[in-house]
């Protein structure tokens, strides 16, 4: 019962996730369970797309009216926007298009930092039992372990949050120009196992290094590990990474990738339906399905 085919008609909303691959992706269960608990007619497809614009201007209706978008097309989403918002433009990429009702225009937005980060403020909070109103990201050595599009996302998440940023990536030259955009510090992973400035560093990997099928890969040693306080990573399959699974036997508090996609998740329902979002639903069927 995962595609309402009953309710599809003249109305209905089309969206969908574009990416390639697009086979593992969870989102077509979750929003199409999602749009159904509340009764909105809409429907959500799994989009296997070589090119961004040239799928958009063959679907180019009223009706298809929101994407999501993952790997390798965030970038290339972005370039196919009438307008984007500034955070969006500012990481030089987008996780969601929405078709403007008014005029037909393609919103771009980025939603993944505004999950990712919400997820490790979560996890800083609830470990030292505080409530306070400000970013307990704030003042802290924030290491982003990627400089892709969801590495540019979480460091200028973490940037906008007030914390110390320090980006660590493969490819020395792109950990440079992000860290030179949000004012922190550049280094390629090898420097990054040496690096131990001080304690209570938090680490976010953004790379795909120990996604399923490569479980057995991690993007930093367990030995370096030991100086982090809280580690997430984006990766949500598996839902416990290597990296995870050696954070904490190290003592450190750790974040899931399914925290971020959870809480991007409840932003874009909203944005493509325009009702509050059924958390408790979205979170059962990610739960469920991980
Ligand atoms: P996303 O949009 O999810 O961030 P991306 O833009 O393709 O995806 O970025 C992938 C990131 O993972 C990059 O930082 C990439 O490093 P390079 O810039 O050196 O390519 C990193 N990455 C991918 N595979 C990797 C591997 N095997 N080892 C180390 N880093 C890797």
């Amino acid at each position: 019962d995962l595609y309402n085919f009953r309710q599809i008609g003249p109305d209905t909303k089309v969206h969908g996730v574009i990416g390639k691959p697009i086979g593992h992706s969870k989102s077509p269960h979750l929003y199409n369970s999602a749009f159904k608990s509340v009764g909105f007619n809409g429907i959500y497809l799994p989009l296997l797309v070589d090119s961004v614009k040239n799928f958009l201007a063959t679907y180019s209706s009223p009706d298809f009216v929101g994407y999501s978008y993952t790997i390798p097309h965030k970038e290339d989403g972005l370039r196919c926007c009438d307008e984007i918002d500034p955070i969006a433009q500012a990481i030089g990429a987008i996780s969601c298009m929405i078709r403007r009702p008014a005029d037909g225009k393609l919103m771009g937005y980025n939603v993944d930092y505004l999950g990712a980060i919400a997820a490790i403020e979560e996890g800083l909070r609830a470990s030292n039992g505080t409530t306070s109103v400000g970013s307990p990201l704030a003042g802290k050595l924030f290491v982003v372990i990627g400089a892709g599009g969801a590495g540019k996302a979480l460091a200028y998440g973490g940037k906008e949050k007030g914390a110390r940023v320090v980006v660590a990536n493969r490819t020395f030259e792109k950990a440079k120009e992000l860290a030179s955009k949000v004012g922190g510090e550049a280094m390629t992973l090898a420097e990054l196992e040496n690096f131990h400035p001080e304690d209570g560093m938090i680490l976010a990997n953004t790379t795909s290094v120990g996604m399923k099928p490569n479980i057995d890969n991690t993007p930093l040693s367990k030995k370096a590990l030991s100086r982090y306080s809280l580690v997430f990573d984006a990766i949500y399959t598996p839902k416990l990474t290597r990296l995870l699974r050696e954070a904490q036997e190290s003592g450190a508090i750790i974040v899931y990738g399914t925290e971020m996609f959870i809480n991007q998740a409840f932003v874009q329902f909203e944005r493509f339906t325009g009702l509050p979002a059924p958390k408790e639903l979205i979170r059962e069927v990610l739960v469920r399905n991980t």
